[in-house]
């Protein structure tokens, strides 16, 4: 029995509605495979704990979290907290504390889902979005002066550093190799950003070297919102700074279909800590409670969850057990359907039963 420690953090909003599907998912995968064991211990941190404890999780909470062998969350955000305690109080603490700095987002339009662009159906959109996830312009550097003043200052600056931009270029050019198409697309925006974009430019040439194997081109990420819609064949990997490529990703996600599908994956690749696995959606607000939150990319981020364990038949099946699912037109309103959670999760736990 091979077994893996999972600290489920569900938090906010739709969150917990999309975890306990997930949850429900791997339990039967762990019944129907017989040979793997999840351990699951849930924290109930996020703005609930935020309103009673004035914080989002425990002091210790990385400290509690390392013994894990990933971590499975859900989102944060709610109404009456503001935007940047939540997800500095939680969700930025754990991917930088962990040093999880590959955010690796897989897009792909699902069978039985209608894509909002003309003429692209399953096959013409197959991306994986690198996104540099420790330092660019979400390092947290920056401050304010004279705050409310007339002359009051705000920065907000971004760090690229020579092992950040190695590290994550390395990541995303072996990732491309190992994809079919060995093809990868570097975003920058170095026509106006010229310090840190340029450099990021250089590092891309120089690790290019490194695996002869790829073919690469660059993009600007303006033209690159532009290729994504007008010819997404053209794109296969693609890397990206912190603040693009969660743009582009989102972009990704609503061009195959729904947000409510899409996942991500946030890797310490040399794997000193535990990884985390997230849908790329926020709590949703609007509807949460109403049992409708579609629970696809929180199955397909266990996918990403699994293949992190090695556990690379469990995902094979949890996959095509979600496309079945899709495929027969069991679907969330937010892609055209009328199923709820629950009907969409039941359908996925009878997929992987009746799956040989
Ligand atoms: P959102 O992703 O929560 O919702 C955007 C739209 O997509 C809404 O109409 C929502 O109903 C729909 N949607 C999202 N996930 C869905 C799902 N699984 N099934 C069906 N429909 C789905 O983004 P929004 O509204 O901008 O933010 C709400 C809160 O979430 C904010 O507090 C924000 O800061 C937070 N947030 C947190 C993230 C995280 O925890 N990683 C990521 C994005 C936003
Ligand atoms: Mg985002």
């Amino acid at each position: 029995m091979r077994e893996y420690a999972i600290a489920a953090i569900p938090a906010d909003g739709i969150g917990p509605e999309v975890i306990a599907a997930g949850i429900t998912v791997l339990a039967s995968l762990e019944k129907r495979l017989g040979d793997i064991k999840f351990n699951i211990e849930n924290f109930d941190w996020g703005s609930d704990y935020y309103k009673k404890y004035g914080v989002m999780m425990p002091s210790d909470g990385l400290n509690q979290l390392k013994k894990f062998d990933a971590i499975y969350f859900g989102a944060v955000g709610a109404p009456d907290v503001p935007d940047h305690i939540t997800l500095w109080g939680l969700r930025l603490p754990i991917c930088q504390g962990f040093d999880q700095y590959a955010n690796v987002r897989p897009t792909r339009i699902l069978p039985g889902i209608t894509p909002p662009l003309r003429n692209c159906g399953p096959g013409d959109l197959d991306w994986v979005i690198v996104r540099e996830n420790s330092e660019g312009e979400y390092s947290g550097h920056g401050g304010r002066a004279h705050k409310g003043l007339p002359e009051e200052v705000g920065t907000e600056v971004a760090i690229f550093t020579r092992v950040g931009v190695t590290r994550i270029m390395r990541y995303a050019f072996k990732l491309a190799q190992a994809r079919p198409r060995k093809f990868l697309t570097v975003v920058t925006k170095s026509n106006a950003q010229r310090h840190g974009m340029v450099m990021w430019d250089e590092i891309a040439a120089e690790v290019a070297e490194e695996f002869p194997d790829v073919t690469w081109d660059k993009m600007l990420v303006d033209a690159m919102t532009v290729r994504m819609t007008l010819n997404p064949r053209s794109l296969d990997t693609i890397v990206a700074t912190n603040l693009h490529a969660d743009i582009l990703s989102d972009l990704a996600g609503a061009l195959a279909g729904s947000l409510g599908v899409a996942p991500t994956a946030n890797i310490d690749p040399e794997r000193r800590y535990p990884s985390m696995f997230e849908p790329i959606h926020g709590s949703a607000f609007d509807i949460t409670g109403k049992g409708i939150a579609n629970p696809v990319a929180t199955f397909w981020t266990a996918v990403q969850m699994l293949d992190h364990l090695g556990e690379t038949d469990a995902s094979a099946r949890l996959m095509r057990a979600v496309e079945r699912v899709t495929g027969a037109g069991i679907l969330t309103p937010d892609i055209g359907g009328t199923a709820t959670t629950k009907e969409v999760t039941e359908a996925v736990v009878d997929a992987i039963y009746s799956s040989n």
